[in-house]
């Protein structure tokens, strides 16, 4: 199958979040793809509408192959498809996990500056926000390691969010990072 990442469809005056700019101005705050979806993706939507009854559905045994297929292509690595539950999106996710995971009154710790959405995951469920922020030196961010150490340690540290990719850092932690991450939540 051939994919077009050259040409954009004209997503102005469509209700596009994204796209409600002024013709000079480059709507680049957004993580809303340009390109088409792809072609598979289109079929199978339209054979739903074709069928033209939009009831309630299970995810079935396909739909979690596939996300198991993508980590092993992508990651090379193979999730069991009974660790997996559906949800319909990464922030409801984060919101059950944070009602999963802490109590009221704990701390989720973040790395600010990070994703807006994730204090609403947390404020709205009666936590706190505890960042240990990101430091800045002119180029790039980096992490305080003391300082997460630190507050990872305190008892009301229940839970931390990390975000990697980094939003809006942009930047990919080594597998160094991640495991040093990992030790010290654990
Ligand atoms: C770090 C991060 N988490 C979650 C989301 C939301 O993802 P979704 O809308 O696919 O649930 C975004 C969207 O930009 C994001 O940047």
């Amino acid at each position: 199958m051939q994919y077009d990442f050259e040409n954009a469809p004209d997503r102005s005056k469509t209700d596009s979040v994204k796209w409600d700019v002024k013709s000079s101005e480059l709507p680049m705050w957004i993580a809303d793809m340009d390109f088409k979806t792809a072609p598979e993706i289109i079929a199978a939507m339209q054979q739903k509408l074709t069928l033209g009854a939009f009831g309630y559905e299970f995810p079935q045994a396909d739909y979690f192959n596939a996300v198991a297929d993508w980590y092993e292509t992508e990651h090379n690595h193979r999730p069991q498809t009974n660790w997996m539950i559906f949800t319909t999106g990464v922030v409801p996710a984060i919101s059950s996990i944070v009602r999963r995971i802490s109590h009221i009154g704990d701390n989720v710790l973040v790395q600010e500056p990070v994703y807006n959405i994730f204090y609403n995951s947390i404020l709205n469920n009666g936590r706190h926000v505890l960042s240990s922020d990101l430091a800045f030196d002119g180029k790039s961010y980096s992490i305080n390691w003391a300082e997460l150490e630190q507050k990872l340690a305190e008892p009301l540290t229940t839970l931390m969010i990390f975000c990697n990719p980094h939003n809006p850092v942009g930047k990919v932690w080594t597998s160094e990072e991640v495991q040093k991450i990992a030790d010290l939540c654990h």
